[in-house]
């Protein structure tokens, strides 16, 4: 079997390799019970680390494409695999959502409601909840970390003597250097440790770049919907909000257009890949058109990347990789790849601009917690790192479809949602009709806790019901929790 491989090709080596058994399974080149070469045959022929063919035959496997026989090496599965009929369809209104003034903090009883900061308190209870089955956070499963502990130890171990001492600002060069290569080889972006600043998760990232580049009574354009943590620091800083309605491919670049020009804005928010709430990922053309316009109305994009690795299929490379002229600010984060409670992130900045963002860093909090900085470091540095990704690649995937396959089964009819490449959403659009902070009142009350869509659309001013769900559980979990969801929404319809 031959299978290219493209070194310097911005899709990683075991995509590539899983992109051309699926396609060779798909067109009959490779039938059901056929046999794959083993691992060693194929790290030699196709002269990778047999890591990486294990990290390729076991996205294979999670897909139900391949499985492994104790003893005899991997075969093409002889079942057909599931590949969940869907109701794929995203065909929201197109009404931009125009924000002269940030909303008003909510009254302590509309805290009940859908507030962002509501919803965030309720998740970290929900997490803490034996048994309550938790759709509304977004992270990964906190599964494939054994070996976590060992890492710390001897990071800490290592960096014992600096813990006396203050650090960079822009933190540890050892681990922006690992961050730079991995952005280099894995996303296609042209930079070096000297364009990033290590972050308290990119939110800190965010905060920051919107501080140099807003001011209060300016305009910003984000998608509709994003993520709330976005809109509330928005709203804290006294920007003006336009939210620009998402389409199938992304945010809908022909109102973007008229209100670049109508508004002069300071700053276009877009998380392009597997966007927070709904799942979906914008094309390397959208991407081009995008960064376009911000051109021509010199405009500053800041792209937030946290669900970067989490995918599953071949992704585009980030908008920074196609950026000639220092234009996008890039976010990114290992809360979402490692665990959110380390609060490591980084922002990737080009041009004059990171002086300042440096300075700005220094004058918030100093930098970033040394231990948390030698742990990651380690775990890039062992190894560890790029195993974990794969491995949340393929439990990812199972759920994913664990959830489709429930929510095809469960849900009443007019219910559509979108099927996202990775990361941990995926986002559901309802009825005009259905009261749907009821029915999250209700699925709580029987242990499922689900993110309404409301606080993601500026101003909470919802043009369509929605809600959004985290796939990354345990299937058996999945398929408890949709279907107390369904059964209730079938009382509604
Ligand atoms: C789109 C998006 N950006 C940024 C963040 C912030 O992540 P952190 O600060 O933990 O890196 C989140 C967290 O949920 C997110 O969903």
């Amino acid at each position: 079997m031959r299978i290219p491989i493209e070194r310097h090709s911005s899709t990683a080596v075991y995509l590539q390799i899983c992109d051309r058994i699926r396609h060779l399974i798909e067109t009959g080149a490779l039938r059901s019970g056929d046999k794959l070469p083993s691992i060693r045959t194929l790290s030699a022929s196709t002269r990778v680390n047999k890591l990486t063919v294990i990290e390729a035959y076991n996205v294979l496997a999670a897909e139900g494409l391949v499985e492994a026989r104790q003893g005899s090496g991997y075969f093409v599965c002889p079942a057909k695999i599931d590949r969940v009929e869907s109701k794929h369809q995203f065909a929201p209104p197109q009404d931009t959502i125009v924000l002269e003034q940030p909303p008003l903090p909510p009254r302590i009883e509309e805290f009940q409601g859908g507030s962002s900061f509501n919803l965030y308190m309720k998740s970290v209870q929900a997490r803490q909840q034996p048994g309550t089955i938790d759709l509304s956070s977004g992270f990964s499963l906190a599964s494939g970390l054994d070996d976590l502990p060992r890492v710390a130890r001897r990071a800490v171990k290592q960096i014992s003597g600096s813990l006396f001492n203050y650090d960079l600002p822009q933190g540890q060069f050892v681990l922006r250097q690992q961050i730079a290569r991995l952005l280099v080889q894995q996303h296609g972006l042209n930079v070096t440790a000297d364009n990033l600043i290590i972050t308290n998760g990119s939110k800190q990232g965010i905060l920051l770049a919107v501080h140099h580049y807003v001011k209060p009574g300016d305009w910003v354009l984000v998608e509709s919907p994003t993520w709330y943590g976005m809109l509330s620091l928005l709203y804290n800083m006294g920007a003006r909000v336009i939210g620009i309605p998402m389409t199938p491919e992304g945010i809908n670049l022909e109102l973007l257009e008229k209100n670049l020009y109508t508004y002069r804005p300071k700053l276009i928010f877009t998380v392009s890949t597997l966007h927070n709430p709904t799942g979906l990922t914008t094309s390397l053309d959208h991407r081009r058109q995008l960064l376009a316009l911000a051109e021509k109305y010199d405009c500053v994009v800041l792209e937030d990347n946290a669900y970067e690795g989490l995918n599953f299929e071949p992704v585009p490379v980030p908008i920074k990789a196609l950026d000639t002229s220092d234009r996008v600010i890039y976010a990114g984060t290992f809360s979402k790849t490692i665990m959110p409670g380390i609060r490591v992130g980084y922002l990737v900045v080009t041009g004059e601009d990171y002086q300042p963002l440096v300075e700005r860093k220094l004058h918030y909090d100093i930098h970033v917690s040394t231990v948390s900085q030698a742990i990651v470091s380690e775990y890039l540095a062992s190894g560890h790192y790029r195993h974990h990704l794969a491995h949340l690649q393929a439990v990812h995937l199972q759920s994913r479809n664990a959830m489709l396959n429930a929510m095809q089964r469960h849900y009443p009819p007019a219910t559509y949602w979108t099927i996202p490449k990775g990361g941990t959403f995926l986002w559901v659009q309802m009825p005009a009709h259905l009261p749907l902070a009821e029915i999250c009142q209700k699925a709580l009350a029987r242990g499922v806790f689900v993110a309404e869509g409301t606080p993601f659309f500026p101003g909470g001013q919802q043009s369509y019901p929605a809600l959004r769900l985290n796939f990354t559980l345990l299937p058996e979990q999945i398929e408890q929790g949709i279907a107390i969801l369904g059964e209730i929404l079938q009382k509604y319809v």
